[in-house]
């Protein structure tokens, strides 16, 4: 089992192991931080791996309630979050509870903000179960939900005590699911790290890659956990990738937008002449060459895709802001700190470059 730890406000260790619950007590750790503890799971997670949880939750005499959702982005919202709080207090879950995230990034994202505001905040562990949640939605604190009027608009920053990733457990999870958690990687590596990148373009070990972007996720967010300042490059992609999700309804998955933004805000950097064309083509092959589409499959307005960059939540005076690169591994000093607004002109470049 190897573990990272993240030095914040509030500190915390994240496990990575292989084998699911092999190598740490989880029942124990959550055991000591609550009376009861309420896992809610990813529906499919929980028929997958629901049971062997519960059983090592049992062993140790640990009351415990396991709640399912359906996750999907539609399901990240306001809705679920009452219902799943509701069921929680029909339980009689009070304050010392501790909340167990079991599923993706959709999971974490919700329950965490669960976490965040039931009885004003109770204490949390994450149970990433997918290759995105490990290396990047469970490490941070950032929780939040979806609304009619764009992605993640509603949230709060909450750290969890512990997270638990279990690499086995990404045996069932479907490949295209893989490739949405290589994006982030992928994005690490740019915005960070050109060794890793280069790395990347080789095919190199999981286990080590997965441990290489929780480092480098880690490193960021230790710097600037309130999102004020350089961790903002690890929106490198999500201004773009964002509002495609939105537009499409969701029918593109997060990593699949967000593929598609970092190769947009790349050739945004190449026709401002911060980045070379032949850095461009690079981050353009990484994609291509793990099967990771680089252009829109079906021709969703550019007015459309506009218009949902107006509701982004990094904007400033209506301004939609992009971080911008200089090279692989070097983020570009912007106009706004570590973003930049751009003209429409070069906006409407970058999305013509999926089409
Ligand atoms: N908070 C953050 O810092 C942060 C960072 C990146 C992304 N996110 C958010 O993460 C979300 C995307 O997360 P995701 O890509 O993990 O998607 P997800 O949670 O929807 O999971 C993907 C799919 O895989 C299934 N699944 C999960 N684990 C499985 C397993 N082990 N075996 C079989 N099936 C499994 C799920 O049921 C789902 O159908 C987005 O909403 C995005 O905004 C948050």
């Amino acid at each position: 089992m190897k573990k990272i730890h993240v030095e914040l406000d509030t500190s915390y260790p994240i496990y990575i192991g292989r084998k699911f619950l092999s190598g740490t007590n989880i029942a124990k750790f959550c055991g000591k931080l609550g009376h009861q503890v309420v896992v809610i799971a990813d529906n499919k997670v929980a028929k997958i791996y629901g049971e062997a949880l519960l059983n090592n939750f049992k062993k140790e005499r640990i009351k415990t309630h396991l709640l399912n959702f359906i996750a999907n982005e539609n399901n990240k919202s306001r809705i679920i979050k009452e219902e799943l709080e509701n069921k929680m207090l029909s339980l009689g879950c009070g304050r010392d509870t501790c909340i167990v995230a079991f599923g993706g990034g959709i999971t974490t994202d919700l329950v965490g903000f669960i976490a965040a505001t039931y009885y004003r905040g109770i204490p949390m562990v994450y149970l990433p179960t997918t290759l995105l949640a490990m290396v990047d939605a469970s490490i941070g604190g950032k929780t939040g939900l979806n609304t009619l009027y764009g992605k993640n608009l509603i949230g709060a920053f909450y750290q969890p005590k512990a997270v638990f990733a279990y690499i086995g457990t990404l045996e069932t999870l479907p490949k295209n699911e893989i490739k949405n958690g290589l994006v982030e990687m992928i994005k690490h590596a740019i915005i960070y790290d050109k060794k890793y990148f280069s790395c990347l373009e080789k095919n190199i070990d999981l286990e080590e890659a997965i441990l290489t972007s929780c480092k480098i996720k880690k490193n960021i967010v230790m710097h600037d956990e309130k999102d004020m300042n350089i961790r903002q490059i690890l929106n490198f992609g999500h201004t773009i990738g964002h509002a495609l999700e939105q537009v499409s309804q969701y029918q593109l998955k997060h990593g699949e937008a967000v593929a598609l933004g970092i190769i947009a805000e790349s050739y945004m950097s190449f026709k401002l002449h911060l980045l070379s064309e032949k850095v461009f083509e690079r981050i353009k092959a990484i994609f291509a060459n793990n099967n990771i589409s680089t252009k829109l499959g079906k021709p969703y307005s550019r007015r459309l895709i506009k218009k949902a960059l107006l509701m982004d939540k990094k904007n400033l005076n209506q301004s939609p802001r992009f971080v911008l690169i200089k090279d692989v591994g070097r983020v570009h000093i912007g106009n706004s700190g570590y973003t930049s607004v751009v003209t429409d002109e070069i906006i409407d470049q970058g999305i013509d470059i999926l089409c």
